[in-house]
């Protein structure tokens, strides 16, 4: 289950127009990707998981801003809840991406494409000589330029296509959309910096 829900290269999405979408980017998105419900049902499940791993001890959640901020919330809202409710518990405390003594580190990523940012993240993290790592992303990219890294828990695997939404960006833009969806081309210079 390492790889997470696989999106093959032929599935393109859902038809926006079954969906609300702030009428702002309705113009800007080809499909919905995949639906917020979908997202919060796999993040419940990767809960579970890194619990069963990492639930001994004290964690600590460590959020990759800004694009990790929606899938952070809502996997600790997951593991806040099988803390409340299974036979034991641990305490989370949560930083964001400062770097100082950890016990038990979980790093929460949207997205992991090349694998250059967490490489350079976990490399800085090891000064720091913490007791375990774990990686959480939601998404991780199909992408042949470097397909060396793999995250710990992955939420998706998705194909080389460029994704918006749940707090994932195009130059700060689409945060604010629930759905992950695909972005059109003539979007892209629409919101060119
Ligand atoms: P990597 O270092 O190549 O793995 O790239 C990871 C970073 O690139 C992420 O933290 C995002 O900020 C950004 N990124 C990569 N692909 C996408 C995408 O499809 N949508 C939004 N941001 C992306």
């Amino acid at each position: 289950m390492a790889r997470g829900l696989q999106i093959s290269d032929e599935e393109s999405g859902y038809n926006k127009n079954l969906f609300c979408i702030p009428k702002h980017y309705e113009e800007d998105l080809e499909t919905v990707f995949i639906p917020h419900g979908l997202i919060l049902d796999r993040t419940e499940r990767l809960a579970r998981d890194i619990m069963q791993d990492m639930g001994s001890h004290h964690i600590v959640a460590l959020c990759v801003l800004k694009g990790g901020y929606k899938f952070f919330a809502d996997l600790l809202d997951h593991i806040k809840a099988l803390n409340r409710n299974g036979d034991k518990s641990v305490p989370i405390t949560v930083d964001f991406v400062i770097i100082k003594s950890y016990c038990n580190v979980l790093v929460v990523e949207d997205i992991i494409e090349t694998g250059r940012t967490m490489k350079a993240l976990l490399s800085k993290l090891k000064d720091n000589e913490p007791k375990m790592v774990k990686v959480v992303s939601l998404l991780v990219k199909r992408t042949h330029r470097s397909p060396s890294y793999r995250p710990d828990y992955t939420g998706f695997e998705i194909p080389d296509k460029f994704v918006v939404g749940y707090a994932l960006d195009y130059n700060e833009y689409f945060r604010d959309l629930n759905h992950i969806c695909i972005l059109k081309e003539k979007a892209k210079e629409k919101y060119r910096i």
